[in-house]
Formats: C-alpha cells, sequence, structure tokens
C-alpha cells in the first residue's frame, strides 16, 4: 500500500476501536489513521471535507472523559483514543480489520 495518503509521521498511536486496539500513524487525520489499519476506508463514499457526514464517531480521548461526537475526516486521532460508536459506512469499512485485531488491554 502506497503512503501517499498520509502526513509525515514519526510514531504510531494506539487507538482504541470498540473494545480493539489499531496502531495508527501519529498526525494524521483520524478516518486516515483508520485506512490505515482497514484498506476499506480508501473504498468508502467519504466526501474527505465535512459534508457527508458517513465518518462520524463518538469517542473518549482516555477512558472515563466524556463523549463527543466528531467527523473522522476533521480531527486527529491521539494515543488513547478510545472509539465507542461508528457510522455505519466506517463500521463496514473497518469490520473485516476489527475482526482481525487484537483485543485491547483495558
Ligand atoms: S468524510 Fe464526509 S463528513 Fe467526513
Amino acid at each position: 500500500m502506497s503512503d501517499d495518503f498520509y502526513e509525515p509521521y514519526d510514531r504510531l498511536v494506539r487507538l482504541i476501536v470498540m473494545g480493539r486496539a489499531f496502531d495508527v500513524p501519529a498526525d494524521n487525520l483520524l478516518l486516515r489513521q483508520l485506512q490505515f489499519v482497514a484498506p476499506d476506508v480508501g473504498m468508502g463514499r467519504y466526501c474527505w471535507n465535512g459534508e457527508c457526514r458517513y465518518c462520524e464517531v463518538q469517542y473518549q480521548a482516555a477512558p472515563g472523559a466524556p463523549e463527543y461526537t466528531a467527523l473522522a475526516c476533521r480531527i486527529k486521532g491521539t494515543q488513547g483514543m478510545r472509539l465507542t460508536k461508528l457510522a455505519p459506512e466506517v463500521k463496514y469499512n473497518v469490520a473485516e480489520a476489527w475482526a482481525a485485531a487484537a483485543p485491547a488491554d483495558e
């Protein structure tokens, strides 16, 4: 897979996606970070500019932190971020990677 999609990064950060660990490039948009683990995201029907909302997620920045709704094409995932709910398009695109991912240590 080409790395052309990604902003430069010097490390991976661990996201917890519905209880599974996804190690993704730091300093990239969350939707790109998900694509790193789940290439099917590149086939999704995303606008990538904040209009379609197909990339909507709910997340906590850390365990016990407030839960927010955000667009994965507009925010960057950070170490320890927990994605608790995914829009159907995202869920569909990450399903295979999610099934193969290791359960996160909680
Ligand atoms: S990809 Fe369309 S709003 Fe994020």
